[in-house]
């Protein structure tokens, strides 16, 4: 009898979830995901509905939850701000970093202020700008404009980005903020491959199909100016266009009872000035979680032409990362990555490149609230044989704060 009552118990809160609750049991299992849940009160119930329109179409969010999502934020958000007839949210995020290097000197660094604009500007457009000064700024680091774009909104679901966007090869680019990648350092591989902070210019249509109740699948296609003739990959992001022929891209991702995300990019375009040789990069990535374990992974190859005389540049690279959740406080992570990068082509503006280098990183933050983080982390750097084997292991630190 008192098994039964006791099971009869801990079943009703599921039947009895009323709407409020169902908002927030949805907001918890939809928008908790990609990032740590922000609280409510962060924002104004009219800035909630802003970025609830933003993160919906990633979410999976049927028309009636997505009201529920957003009645549960607001019916707990902050105070209205003065000025809150308009329609833009200012926003931003500034970390500094310190690190130990046995190869180079050691260094502090105001690494990094992010300004970022967004709002609607009506009902079916809305804008998002991200300015940054790196390096504490100065003549050699002037502030630059990392994204710029309008979204027009053919409906709920679907949109099309118009402007300087971050390229959607891979997943690691939208991690990449302080406060998204739970490491300091990045993946040997996303410094290369899908260069994270890989803005470029052109169009993205970008949506959510929701399949069934348990699946739905989030896409990207776009066409962008495309990489251009730098020494390497990373030095080959550009905002002018090289060759007026533009690259071509697409990512789709499948994302299961919103804990298991697995996904395919693919872009294509010509790099060097003349237009005549390719750089194809294809990638795949996974993402999850069980409990409080996180679990992440990514994969990306690219063979780039090069002229006759010297053979095509090849790269490729992985990572995988687990990340979990101590308490509501700490978090350790540990991820191993790889870098396997050569090519040997010294014309079109090309350097002989050779990297080949796999990293251990451990790490430990401090998560404060949703806005304040505090990490350390150790790096043991492993050169490949082709490199000759040097002691690089790193040591870091950063605080970061988003506002
Ligand atoms: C597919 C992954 C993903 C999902 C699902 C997702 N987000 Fe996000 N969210 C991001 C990324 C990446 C960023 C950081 C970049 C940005 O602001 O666009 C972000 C940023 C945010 C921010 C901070 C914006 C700022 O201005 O500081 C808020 C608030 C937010 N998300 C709320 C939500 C809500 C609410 C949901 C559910 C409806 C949600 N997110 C679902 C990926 C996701």
């Amino acid at each position: 009898m008192f098994l039964f009552l006791f099971v009869l118990t801990s079943i009703i809160p599921i039947w009895g979830i009323d709407g409020k609750n169902e908002g927030k049991a949805l907001y918890e299992s939809k928008c908790g995901r990609c990032h740590d849940l922000y609280s409510p009160k962060v924002f104004s119930g009219s800035e909630w509905e802003m970025k609830v329109r933003e993160m919906a179409p990633l979410s999976g969010l049927t028309r009636e939850n997505e009201s529920k999502v957003t009645e549960y934020l607001k019916s707990n958000a902050g105070n209205e701000k003065k000025n809150s007839g308009n329609s833009f949210i200012i926003g931003g995020y500034l970390y500094t970093e310190y690190f130990n290097n046995q190869s180079s000197t050691n260094t502090f660094d105001a690494h990094y202020l992010s300004i970022t604009l967004s709002g609607k500007v009506h009902k079916k457009v809305t804008f998002y700008a991200e300015f940054e000064l790196e390096h504490g700024g100065g003549s050699l680091n002037p502030p630059f404009v990392e994204e710029a774009y309008l979204d027009f909104w053919f409906n709920r679901n679907t949109g099309i980005k118009i402007g300087a966007i971050l390229t959607p090869f891979n997943k690691f680019d939208d991690f990449h903020g302080p406060l998204q990648n739970r490491l300091i350092s990045r993946p040997e591989m996303s410094k290369e491959i899908g260069v994270s902070a890989w803005k470029d210019v052109g169009v993205n249509l970008h949506g959510n199909l929701i399949v069934t109740k348990n699946f739905y699948l989030n896409y990207d296609l776009y066409l962008v100016n495309g990489l251009g003739s730098g020494s390497r990959f990373r030095k080959s992001r550009q905002y002018k266009d090289n060759n007026n022929l533009l690259s071509k891209g697409i990512r789709v991702s499948g994302i299961f009872s919103d804990r298991l995300e697995a996904g395919v990019s693919y872009y294509s375009g010509p790099w060097d000035d003349e237009g005549l040789l390719d750089l194809n990069m294809y990638g795949f990535h996974l993402l999850g979680s069980i409990g409080d374990l996180q679990f992440y992974g990514e994969y990306s190859k690219a063979d780039s032409e090069n002229t006759n005389v010297y053979p095509e540049g090849k790269a490729e690279g992985y990572f995988i990362q687990g990340s979990y959740l101590m308490n509501t406080y700490l978090r350790t992570t540990i991820r191993y990555g790889t870098l396997d990068y050569l090519d040997t082509a010294e014309d079109i503006g090309r350097s002989f490149t050779d990297i080949d280098k796999r990293v251990l990183a451990l790490g430990l933050s401090l998560n404060l609230n949703s806005s304040v983080v505090f990490k350390i982390e150790y790096d043991f750097v492993m050169e490949g044989e082709r490199s000759a084997s040097k002691e690089n292991n790193i040591l870091a630190f950063q605080a970061a704060v988003s506002f």
